[in-house]
């Protein structure tokens, strides 16, 4: 899809469909007012006669509309106005563009983007407007034998800003919004493959590919005999039961001065999640294969600031592995011993994803870190905690933690806090080794993250929990793209603020 801003006239506008609010009850937003004096009232008389309420998402299509240049009117609810936030808004931008996709029209100048909305200025509602609309229009179709596309699918939408010195923001915005937008689709997609593609393998190639197109970066792949040799027996111990062979995968972006120390991202990328020996009950088990949504995610964000081509050093390390059950794989009750020299007793095959990222958290020391980010779909807890709505982040550095809470608050991509407090460690203890990778059921978000803790105390750094927020259940059953707009917007406050 193409996307530009202008500044102008609603009247004036030679287009297949021109869009506008009307709020509840039957109140026209100030410029579908403006257009309605110069149609003769036609759109108010439309309303009067009850054909729409306003109620949010709600439609109306219509066609020669006198005195105007396009062929189309697409009047769209917008719900009560004093109510209209982050939500709303993205709500009625799906709707328009939904509508717009399915009756024809290839192009559309769309006013929706003067709407107030609480707190939020325009840049913000045209970059807005492009991540919502590419997410509206995002389908996963490439393993079904036919694709179903749109007869006439919408091709470009112009978005209204309402003054010419709004435009070079909106420009901004817009080359943001794509990028960022692209990064989530990227994640879906990734996500939605299932365990037999997307493997191991698949990833680090995907990452070769980013490499592939741009002087800046390097992908590297350390393979599981490396691994061995550096000591990685925690990592190790989940992959081992796979016939898939594991991979650190590490994509460098080098966009800051030389001497700028990184900032690091890493993701856990288990493919497929069986829980290993401690095998997972079979109810809703193929949602396993979203469990790689924290590499995905990284995966993501990376490819995002890569196309904006921010001024910044960015590591990003992914710990791809299968978690499989075979007469190979690690029994509750092992003793492995992790890349740091802390030995880990194995309690429960199933709490892998932290067995695979003290291994890469101990690895990535060795970039000299600015901060160290990871992401990974780590417990059903956090699901508990705080459902789908928020991600949970712990972190042992509180100015980090803020950063990235107000990163998700600006991406409308939100995260919530929960502490690591030394008092919570002790439920890891272990009567064979330095530590057992089961905390037991209570706070079970924060002891993973306490265990993560132990192997991060080198570098600032943050845990961010997606497992409640990285795919949708159900009938829209998918990969969300989360948490890829609140990392994006962390690097580049990053980049704004230094
Ligand atoms: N990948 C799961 C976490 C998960 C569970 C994500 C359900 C989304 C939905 C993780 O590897 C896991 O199995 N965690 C266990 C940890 C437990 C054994 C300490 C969990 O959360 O039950
Ligand atoms: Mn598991
Ligand atoms: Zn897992």
């Amino acid at each position: 899809m193409e996307y530009s801003v202008k500044s102008g006239n609603p009247e004036k506008q030679r287009t297949a469909c021109i869009v506008l609010g009307v709020f509840e009850p039957r109140k026209l937003t100030a410029t579908a007012e403006q257009f309605d004096k110069i149609t003769d009232g036609f759109i108010s008389n439309i309303l009067r006669r009850g054909d729409l309420e306003g109620k949010l998402g709600q439609v109306l299509l219509l066609h020669n509309v006198p005195n105007t240049l396009s062929d189309r009117v697409l009047l769209i609810g917008c719900g009560k106005e004093r109510e209209l936030g982050d939500t709303q808004y993205q709500k009625i931008i799906s709707k328009a563009v939904q509508t717009l996709n399915d009756t024809g029209s290839m192009e559309a100048v769309c006013f929706l983007t003067e709407l107030n909305v609480k707190g939020r200025d325009s840049q913000w509602k045209v970059k807005h407007a492009v991540e919502t609309s590419e997410g509206t229009l995002y389908n996963f179709d490439q393993l079904k034998s036919k694709a179903s596309s749109a007869r006439r699918p919408l091709r470009k939408i112009i978005f209204n800003v309402p003054t010419r010195r709004e435009l070079s923001e909106g420009e901004e915005a817009i080359k943001q919004g794509i990028s960022i937008a692209q990064g989530v689709s990227t994640t879906k997609d990734l996500m939605n493959l299932p365990g037999n593609i997307c493997t191991p393998t698949y990833i680090a190639e995907r990452a070769f590919k980013l490499a592939d197109d741009n002087k800046k970066v390097t992908t590297s792949v350390i393979d599981e005999d490396e691994m061995k040799e550096m000591g990685m027996g925690a990592f190790i111990s989940v992959s081992q039961g796979s016939d898939e062979p594991g991979k650190l995968i590490t994509i460098e972006y080098k966009g800051g001065e030389e001497d700028a120390k990184p900032i690091v991202l890493v993701g856990k990328g288990i493919t497929f999640d069986t829980g290993g020996i401690s095998l997972k009950p079979g109810a809703a088990m193929d949602e396993m294969k979203f469990d790689m949504g924290g590499a995905a995610s990284v995966f993501g964000a990376t490819q995002a600031v890569i196309e904006m081509g921010l001024p910044v050093n960015l590591i990003t390390v992914i710990a791809a592995a299968e978690n499989m059950p075979s007469a190979k794989a690690s029994r509750p009750g092992d003793v492995v011993t992790s890349m740091s020299g802390q030995t880990i007793e194995i309690l429960n095959t199933d709490a892998e994803g932290r067995l695979v990222l003290c291994d890469a958290l101990t690895y990535v020391d060795k970039f000299d870190p600015d901060v160290v980010i990871d992401v990974a779909t780590l417990t059903g807890a956090v699901i508990v905690a705080l459902g789908h709505k928020a991600s949970g982040i712990m972190s042992n550095h509180n100015p980090l933690a803020h950063d990235l809470l107000n990163a998700g608050e600006q991406a409308a991509d939100r995260a919530w806090r929960l502490p690591i407090w030394d008092e919570y460690q002790e439920q890891l203890d272990s009567n064979f080794a330095d530590m057992s990778n089961l905390g037991g059921s209570a706070a079970g978000s924060i002891t993973a993250a306490c265990f993560l803790s132990r192997f991060t105390k080198k570098y600032q750094w943050a845990h961010i929990d997606i497992a409640g927020t990285a795919w949708n259940k159900g009938k829209n059953k998918g990969g969300t793209g989360k948490p890829v707009p609140l990392l994006t917007q962390y690097i580049i406050n990053r980049v704004v603020n230094s």
